[in-house]
């Protein structure tokens, strides 16, 4: 598939649908689909016609994380990483400033889910699956999460997910605060798209001004240059390159 293609772009009634469409790779995020979500967002502040933004996914999983590949490949690059294209979507997706709705089945991995801490209204299947594992794969949180996941849901709660690599299913994500509500697969999307052209209908300023009072972007800002500094550190380390080579061969780490 064409890179351009694996992220779907569509305008209608003042919603701005991004659709991540790399479900053979259940829409593990490459650089070049962090590019064309940097471009939708930018565009989406920027276009007074544009109210709401609705993030969805084709295919039976939400996103199975970053590209494990491009990590690799990332490792590998002289290019300053704190700086690369999944650091300038998390900077952008920070301070989006329009209501943000989030549609999600199946798997959630990594910045699957912590990307969600960023969404205002958010809608999951009952039998979704949420997981943040970067100690597994030797990195640490992104995404502001090790701010946003623990004042979400709690110290121990979010420690488990990071560090022990638990799974949520979508029920839990909705008593634990990550998700609005949890429906049958099928109702997921319906859901959260008439969500989002309700918020479509109300006063524009009203909505961000009141986003603007609830999240705090400058903080949310520092949080992720802190975490980018350690995470391309973690990045480079023997440890990451092992867990990353345990997937591609897909091999337990160690083994
Ligand atoms: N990066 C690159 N490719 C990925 C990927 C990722 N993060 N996640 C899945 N894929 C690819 C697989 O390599 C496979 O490709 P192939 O068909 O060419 O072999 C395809 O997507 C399907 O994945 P598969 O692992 O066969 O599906 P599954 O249902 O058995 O498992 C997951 C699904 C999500 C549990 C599993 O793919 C996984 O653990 N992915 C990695 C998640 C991760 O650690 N992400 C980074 C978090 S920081």
């Amino acid at each position: 598939m064409n890179t351009s293609t694996q992220v779907r772009i569509e305008l209608a009634s003042g919603l701005l649908a991004v659709t991540l469409a790399r479900p053979d790779k259940k829409n593990a995020l490459t650089t070049q689909m962090y590019q064309a979500l940097v471009e939708a967002f930018e565009r989406a502040s920027a276009d007074p016609s544009i109210r709401v933004v609705l993030l969805d996914a084709d295919g039976a999983d939400f996103c199975a994380g970053n590209d494990i590949a491009d990590f690799v490949a990332m490792a590998r690059s002289a290019q300053p990483l704190d700086n690369s294209d999944v650091f300038r979507w998390l900077r952008v997706l920070a301070s989006f400033d329009k209501p943000l709705v989030a549609a999600v089945r199946g798997r959630a991995v990594g910045i699957g889910t912590t990307l969600l801490l960023h969404c205002d209204l958010v809608y999951v299947a009952e039998d979704a699956r949420f997981s943040t594992p970067f100690v597994d794969l030797a990195l640490v949180p992104e995404a502001a999460s090790s701010l946003l996941l623990p004042a979400r849901i709690g110290h121990v709660r979010a420690f488990a997910l990071f560090a022990l690599g638990e799974t949520l299913d979508g029920r839990a994500a909705v008593d634990f605060g990550l998700a609005n509500a949890a429906l049958p697969a099928g109702q997921v999307t319906p859901r959260a798209r008439a969500a989002a052209l309700t918020l479509a209908g109300k006063p524009a300023q009203a909505i961000q001004a009141t986003k603007k009072l609830m999240r705090d972007h400058g903080r949310m800002l520092g949080v992720i240059d802190a975490e980018a500094r350690v995470f391309v550190e973690r990045l480079m380390s023997p440890e990451a390159q092992t867990a990353f080579q345990a997937f591609v061969t897909r091999r337990a780490p160690g083994a």
